[in-house]
C-alpha cells in the first residue's frame, strides 16, 4: 500500500521504517533538509538499536524515500500518517501547532480521498480539530475531496522502538469509518501474527487510550517511590517489598522498579498535558498531580542524600556520575534524572566526572564545554580522581562493575545509587558505603 509519513521524528521514521520492511512503500516528508539528505545517506538522527539497518536496506531496497516536497508526500500516500511533534506549551499543554499544519498541507495539497491517520501523542479531541482544518481549508480552496481522520496512537518505547513497532502488543483504532478501518486492517495485517492485534473504537477513547497507558505506568513507577521513601523512614527495604507485591499477578512485576524518577520525552510530558486538558473540562487530576509532583520530587532524591552525607557542602568535590541518558539504550536526556542532578551539583560547587555508553555528545550538545562538566571515554576513567560515585541509568554495563578498582580509584569509598543496581549486603562485604533508593540506608545517622 501506498503509504505516506509527515515528520521523520522518532514515531514518524520507526514507523516508516517498519511499513516499509513489510512491503509497504513509503514515502517520509520532513521541513528539515539537513535531516533528509542525511537519512538518504544512512545517517539516522536518533540512536535506536536495529533501526539503522532497517532504514538502510529499506531505503537501498526502493520501498522507502525520504522527502521535503510536500506536494509529493501528499500525492502518494492513500494513507497519511501525521507524526509530527506536540511539544508542550508554556502550561504543559501539547501544542498542535504542527500537527494542525500538516492538515493545512494535505488538503492544499489533496486530489483524491485520503486517509489521515494521527500517530502523534494528541489530546483527546485532536482528530475532530485536524478533520476542523482539513475542512476549512479544502472549502477555502473550493476542493470538494472527501477524507477520513483516524486516532492510532503508537505505544514504542526507546530502546525497543523497532521490536515494538515489528511485534506490538496491540494496535488501537480510533475511527468512525468502516472503510477506514478496513484500510488499516489491511495495511498492518502483517503484524497480526498470533492473532488479531488491532483493538478498534471511537475516536476519542483511541486518543484517551494512548494517554491513559502513559499515565498509568508513570502512576505505577511514582507510587513505588512513594513506598520507596516511606521504606527508607520504616527501615525496610523497598527490593523486598518490591518482590513481595509483584509476585500477585494482578500486580505483576513489571514497571514496579524504584528509582531516581521517570524521565524521557512521554511520561513528564504526558502526564502533564492530561493534567491540563483536565483542567480544561473542569476536572482535576488529583492522582496525576500526585504523580508528577512525586517524579519531581524523586528527581533530587541522589541530591539530598549526597547533601545530607556531606552537610550540604560539595564545594570542590569531582563526582563520577555514570548514566546520562533517560534510561538505557537510548541517548536520550530529555528529562532526564542525571540533569536535575548534574544542574543541583554544580550550583554547589561541585564538578561533575561522567560516562555514558551512548549519550555522551547529546550531553555535550546541551551543557557544551564547561569546567565543572568532564566526559570520559570509559566508565573506569571517570572514577580516575573522583571523590565518590553516583549511579544514574542502570545500563547494563554498569551492572557488575569492579568495586575492588571503584573502591581503589575513589578518594571516598561511597555509591549513591539511583537504580538500587548492587546488593547493599555485597557492598559492606567490599567495605564500600551504599546509599541506595527506599532500602533503609539512607537515612541520615544511619549510614553503613
Ligand atoms: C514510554 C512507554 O513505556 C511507551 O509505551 C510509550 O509509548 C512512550 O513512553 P519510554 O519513554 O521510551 O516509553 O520509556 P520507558 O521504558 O517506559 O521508561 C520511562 C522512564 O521510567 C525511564 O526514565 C525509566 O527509568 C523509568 N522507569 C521505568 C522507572 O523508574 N521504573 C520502572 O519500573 C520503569
Amino acid at each position: 500500500m501506498k503509504v505516506t509519513v509527515f515528520g521523520i521524528g522518532y514515531v514518524g521514521l520507526v514507523q516508516a521504517a517498519v511499513l516499509a520492511e513489510v512491503g509497504h512503500d513509503v514515502v517520509c516528508v520532513d521541513v528539515d533538509q539537513n535531516k533528509v539528505d542525511n537519512l538518504k545517506k544512512g545517517i539516522i538522527p536518533i540512536y535506536e538499536p536495529g533501526l539503522t539497518p532497517l532504514v538502510t536496506s529499506n531505503y537501498e531496497g526502493g520501498r522507502v524515500d525520504f522527502t521535503t516536497d510536500a506536494q509529493r508526500g501528499v500525492e502518494h500516500g492513500e494513507l497519511i500518517f501525521i507524526a509530527v511533534g506536540t511539544p508542550p506549551d508554556e502550561d504543559g499543554s501539547a501544542d498542535l501547532k504542527y500537527v494542525l499544519a500538516v492538515a493545512t498541507t494535505i488538503a492544499t495539497h489533496m486530489q483524491n480521498h485520503k486517509i489521515i491517520i494521527n500517530k502523534s501523542t494528541v489530546p483527546v479531541g485532536t482528530a475532530d480539530k485536524v478533520k476542523g482544518k482539513v475542512t476549512e481549508t479544502l472549502a477555502e480552496l473550493g476542493k470538494s475531496t472527501t477524507f477520513d481522520v483516524v486516532s492510532n496512537p503508537e505505544f514504542l518505547k526507546e530502546g525497543a522502538a523497532v521490536n515494538d513497532c515489528m511485534r506490538p502488543d496491540r494496535i488501537v483504532l480510533g475511527t468512525d469509518s468502516e472503510k477506514a478501518e478496513k484500510k488499516l486492517r489491511e495495511l498492518y495485517a502483517p503484524f497480526n501474527r498470533n492473532h488479531d492485534k488491532v483493538i478498534t473504537m471511537d475516536i476519542r477513547s483511541a486518543e484517551l487510550t494512548k494517554y491513559a497507558a502513559n499515565c498509568m505506568l508513570a502512576t505505577k513507577i511514582s507510587f513505588m517511590n512513594e513506598m520507596a521513601n516511606l521504606a527508607e523512614h520504616f527501615g525496610a527495604d523497598i527490593e523486598n517489598v518490591r518482590r513481595g507485591i509483584g509476585s500477585d499477578p494482578r500486580i505483576g512485576y513489571q514497571f514496579i522498579y524504584p528509582g531516581c524518577g521517570y524521565g524521557g520525552s512521554c511520561f513528564p510530558k504526558d502526564v502533564q498535558a492530561l493534567i491540563r486538558s483536565a483542567n480544561q473540562v473542569g476536572y482535576e487530576a488529583k492522582i496525576l498531580e500526585s504523580v508528577e509532583a512525586v517524579n519531581y520530587s524523586q528527581k533530587e532524591k541522589l541530591f539530598e542524600y549526597i547533601m545530607s552525607h556531606f552537610d550540604g557542602d560539595v564545594a570542590g568535590k569531582t563526582v563520577a556520575l555514570w548514566g546520562l541518558s533517560f534510561k538505557p539504550n537510548t541517548d536520550d536526556m530529555r528529562e532526564a534524572s542525571s540533569r536535575v542532578l548534574m544542574e543541583l551539583l554544580w550550583e554547589k560547587g561541585a564538578t561533575v566526572q561522567a560516562f555514558d555508553p551512548e549519550a555522551m555528545e547529546e550531553t555535550q550538545r546541551i551543557y557544551g564545554s564547561r569546567a565543572d562538566l568532564k566526559l570520559t571515554g570509559t566508565k573506569e576513567a571517570a572514577l580516575d580522581g573522583a571523590d565518590f560515585l553516583v549511579v544514574c541509568t542502570e545500563w547494563q554495563s554498569f551492572r557488575a562493575p569492579d568495586f575492588d578498582l571503584i573502591k581503589e580509584k575513589l578518594s571516598l569509598p561511597l555509591i549513591f545509587d539511583g537504580r538500587n543496581l548492587y546488593d547493599p549486603k555485597t557492598m559492606s562485604e567490599y567495605g564500600l558505603h551504599y546509599y541506595a533508593i527506599g532500602r533503609g540506608l539512607s537515612i541520615k545517622g544511619q549510614k553503613l
